[in-house]
């Protein structure tokens, strides 16, 4: 089976193309226009969408070497997301689908961030996933193909927000969370201890208080002193932030008893919370998923690899899809 996937949630304009050989392509255009804003703009980056897709796709198309009339099925972000970034990539999806005769599979936006995991690898049923994005933080039980429970998720920001707002305080640009990541490398991470919220209560999150805590931190101190002590200040940051990350997951193993785990969305690009991921799954003997950094962030071939799945159960979606802006 051929699938193109395309995902236009957020601020990322994505096609990708999946055969019987595994992903054939994977064409980002990121938007560089919401820098300058220091967070993304809903309105830009819908137009922004509307410029690129059609290249986006025709690229992921071309590398593929393959036909439009080779594809089987096109599977298109249905949501969560922005709505006016998520009717580009639908109405897209839909036009093609109904030009071409292609059956179309509407995609969970945070499923296939979690399904991401079976683009290189094949992850046991049932796991435990930490889902950590921009927009959502969960800690989600996949007991079988799209039968999810989810276990805990944050009571307000998410990690990657965490990261991207705490980064701006030190003046870092958006998005601050890779830049934090790549800081946090030189850094002492007992500089200053950041708290950890609900450490010793469930399966929820809360980051809210972290990102106070960094802001009054960070008030009397002038701009020379944070720029001389960011490396410490952004490891600080991210201990805290993984730490209890990894706290919840340890904790969601033991209470379902499940053998295997994944990381998932776009900070599970970050490189403390993977080797921290490792240790645990070494600690408590599990087996353990990540995938590759290109398939963290916001890709089509997520898309494209959790339509297929979809497509093999036979649930396909008809041209009256609707967009989701929230789960
Ligand atoms: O999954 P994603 O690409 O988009 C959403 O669905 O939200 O996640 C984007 C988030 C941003 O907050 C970004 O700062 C964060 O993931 N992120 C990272 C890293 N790479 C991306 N956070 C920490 N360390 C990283 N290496
Ligand atoms: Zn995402």
């Amino acid at each position: 089976m051929n699938i193109l996937g395309i995902e236009s949630s957020c601020d990322d304009t994505s096609a990708s193309v999946l055969t019987e050989d595994g992903i054939k392509s994977n064409i980002i255009a990121s938007q560089s226009i919401h820098v300058k804003f220091g967070g993304v703009v809903p309105e830009l980056a819908s137009r922004a969408h509307q410029t690129t897709i059609t290249q986006t796709v025709e690229q992921a198309i071309d590398e593929a070497n393959i036909s439009l009339d080779e594809i089987d099925a096109i599977a298109v972000t249905q949501g969560p997301g922005l709505m006016g970034s998520l009717l580009v990539g639908l109405c897209f999806a839909k036009g093609l689908a109904l030009s071409k005769n292609i059956p179309l599979v509407g995609v969970n936006h945070m499923d296939a961030h979690i399904y991401a995991n079976f683009i290189d690898s094949n992850p046991q049923f049932p796991f435990v996933s930490l889902t950590v994005s921009g927009g959502h933080t969960q800690l989600v039980h996949i007991k079988s193909p799209f039968d999810h429970e989810v276990l805990g998720k944050t009571r307000d920001d998410a990690a990657g927000e965490a990261f991207d707002k705490i980064g701006k305080i030190f003046g870092l640009p958006y998005p601050a969370g890779p830049l934090m990541d790549k800081l946090s490398k030189d850094g002492d991470v007992s500089f200053h201890k950041f708290p950890q919220a609900l450490a010793n209560e469930g399966l929820d999150f809360s980051f809210s208080g972290l990102k106070t805590s960094a802001l009054y931190f960070a008030q009397d101190k002038d701009d020379e002193w944070i720029k001389e002590n960011l490396n410490d200040l952004c490891a600080s940051v991210s201990e805290a932030i993984t730490e209890i990350l990894i706290k919840k997951l340890r904790r969601a193993v033991k209470k379902t008893g499940v053998k295997t785990i994944a990381l998932a969305g776009g900070v599970s690009a970050n490189s403390m919370l993977r080797t921290k991921a490792e240790q645990l799954a070494e600690q408590m003997g599990l087996s353990l998923h990540i995938p590759k950094l290109s398939y963290c962030t916001d890709n089509a071939a997520m898309i494209a690899i959790t339509g297929k799945m979809k497509a093999e159960l036979g649930e396909f979606d008809d041209l009256a899809m609707k967009p989701f802006a929230s789960i």
